[in-house]
């Protein structure tokens, strides 16, 4: 076992559940918001915030669901324009820790 620092100080959780014939995270959008975070985060913030696609965070009928950390805060009701916004508000973060 082995212990090491992670580069990131903010990590966002993106529900990319999908479930068929359902509701879901997936089914509004999800896939395609986290793929441009991800390069958003990728090119603009040095590591400093890392953007992992993730499972159902519990909070279906609320979604797009995210889960921040070291917030500890959902963002619930996300829709896919949400991203420049959610990009400002990250970005804002990040500067502030
Ligand atoms: S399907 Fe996204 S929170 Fe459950």
């Amino acid at each position: 076992m082995k212990n090491e620092k992670m580069n990131s100080k903010i990590e966002i959780y993106i529900c990319n559940y999908e479930r068929p014939g359902e509701d879901s995270c997936f089914a509004k959008g999800s896939k395609e918001l986290t793929d441009d975070l991800k390069k958003w985060a990728k090119e603009e913030t040095q590591k400093g915030i890392k953007v992992v696609r993730g499972g159902c965070l519990g909070k279906c009928s609320e979604g797009i669901a995210i889960a921040c950390y070291p917030q500890k805060e959902f963002i619930l009701e996300v829709k896919k324009e949400d991203s420049v916004e959610i990009k400002k508000g990250l970005k804002e973060a990040l500067e502030n820790l």
